[in-house]
């Protein structure tokens, strides 16, 4: 039984500062920028969970050395052509997206057929989305029968630079496609609905030849192709998304104030706070800094008097796309009925999650009401759990484990989540955490 977590506790209130590890999307871009770096790459703070692990074994089967330990990471990069590819190889993105959408990128020019696998939650995924505009660059994908994986790719010396339009909001996309235009002679022009840009900040500090213009709610990027990238030593800043927990955690407790250290809050990541500050909660911002061009804060939360609903503004769903689970939680609460549109995004994830959100609720006692992209919470703000819960089979999905643990601790209950071992995708010591606030 030692996969499930029990909770009859319900938290009294806390005042406490945090901090919580580090970023997962800057962990993965890390490591990929730095196996074409030539020379030592260092981070301090990397993300050690499974999707960053899964990043670290695959550059090793592209041919390179990397040291890990808890202080820092080195990867030792042999320049943007240093791949020493064998045939036959296999590379295991595990449970992520990320690591596997934007690997494809650098795979675009290899000169064997690559395999590439991944567990049963990213088997299931769509990988049309990155397979139809790489191919384009000349690279020949195959998916299995559903779209997903495993796929192979064979890359082409030969590679043609594309004319892309990215309409999703999907960063991983856009990121794949940055990766495979730095390998192409030739311009690469990417139209991109506004997604997070670390990618394209990383290749701002490391000078690469990168060029971007805004129009309202579309990037226009200019990517050609680079020689040389220079080593990355960086220090991963605090994960929003991991900070997301905390932050409902105290949005749904009486009289409880939060720190969380030092977080990156790039604008593109930081709709969970919009959404938050809309529906009543009180955060500010402390120590803003501008690390690498990366916005760095302390986050300071205190739980409100009453929680407002919210009609929540479609601009806000890729800023806030991997805290809906857990801010559908703060909706149950509210006074009134929230309502969440725009959202056929959320069940291209880990799991459908928008029907998991609907499920967690209604299994809370909470009325709603889904179509395929949008939710409508009716809350209840005198929400007091009595019953028993369980939560099992969500094809792992680590965000699903830790809004169950946020609710149980927010509203009582007595619940049994499963497969607990699902936050070593992003948040290993997210229990550990948690445990400090029952203290
Ligand atoms: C990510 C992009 C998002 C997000 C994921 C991480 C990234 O996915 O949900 O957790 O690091 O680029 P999409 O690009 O599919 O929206």
């Amino acid at each position: 039984m030692k996969h499930i977590f029990y909770n009859k506790t319900k938290l009294v209130s806390f005042k406490k500062k945090i901090i919580v590890s580090g970023d997962k999307s800057i962990s993965i871009r890390w490591v990929l920028f730095s196996s074409l770096a030539k020379g030592i790459s260092t981070a301090k703070n990397l993300l050690l969970s499974e999707d960053v692990l899964a990043a670290i074994s695959s550059i090793k089967k592209l041919g390179l050395k990397v040291k890990v330990s808890k202080k820092k990471c080195l990867i030792y990069g042999k320049g943007i052509d240093g791949f020493t590819y064998k045939k036959n190889i296999t590379i295991d993105a595990k449970n992520s997206g990320t690591l596997s959408r934007l690997i494809l990128g650098l795979l675009v020019n290899s000169p064997y057929k690559i395999k590439l696998v991944g567990d049963q939650s990213l088997s299931k995924r769509d990988f049309n989305r990155v397979a139809i505009p790489l191919s384009k660059f000349g690279a020949k994908i195959k998916l299995n029968k559903k779209k997903g994986l495993p796929l192979t790719i064979q890359g082409t010396n030969n590679l043609q630079a594309i004319n892309y339009f990215e309409n999703k909001g999907s960063a991983q996309c856009k990121s794949a496609i940055i990766f495979a235009g730095l390998r192409t002679n030739g311009t690469t022009l990417i139209n991109a609905k506004k997604s997070r840009n670390h990618t394209e900040l990383l290749c701002k500090y490391l000078k690469l030849p990168l060029r971007i213009s805004n129009k309202k709610n579309i990037d226009l990027i200019k990517i050609n192709k680079a020689n040389y990238i220079k080593p990355l030593n960086y220090k991963i800043p605090s994960d929003i998304s991991s900070s997301a927990f905390f932050m409902v955690l105290t949005a749904l407790s009486n009289n409880s104030q939060l720190l969380i250290r030092n977080v990156n809050i790039n604008p593109s990541r930081t709709g969970v706070i919009t959404i938050l500050k809309k529906m009543g909660i009180k955060i500010n911002f402390k120590n803003v800094k501008n690390y690498k061009g990366e916005l760095i804060s302390d986050i300071f939360i205190r739980s409100p008097k009453k929680i407002k609903s919210i009609n929540c503004p479609k601009k806000l769903n890729s800023k806030a796309i991997d805290e809906f689970l857990v801010i559908f939680l703060v909706a149950a609460k509210a006074s009134g009925i929230s309502s969440f549109k725009g959202l056929s995004e959320l069940n291209q994830k880990e799991s459908p999650r928008l029907f998991w959100g609907a499920k967690i609720l209604n299994l809370m006692g909470i009325k709603t009401e889904t179509t395929e992209d949008s939710i409508r919470i009716f809350g209840n703000p005198n929400l007091e759990i009595k019953k028993k819960i369980i939560i099992k089979n969500y094809l792992k999905d680590h965000r699903v484990f830790m809004t169950s643990v946020i609710a149980s601790l927010s509203f009582g209950g007595n619940w049994e989540i499963h497969d607990k071992d699902s936050i070593n995708t992003s948040f290993p010591k997210f229990l550990e955490i948690i445990n400090d606030f029952k203290k």
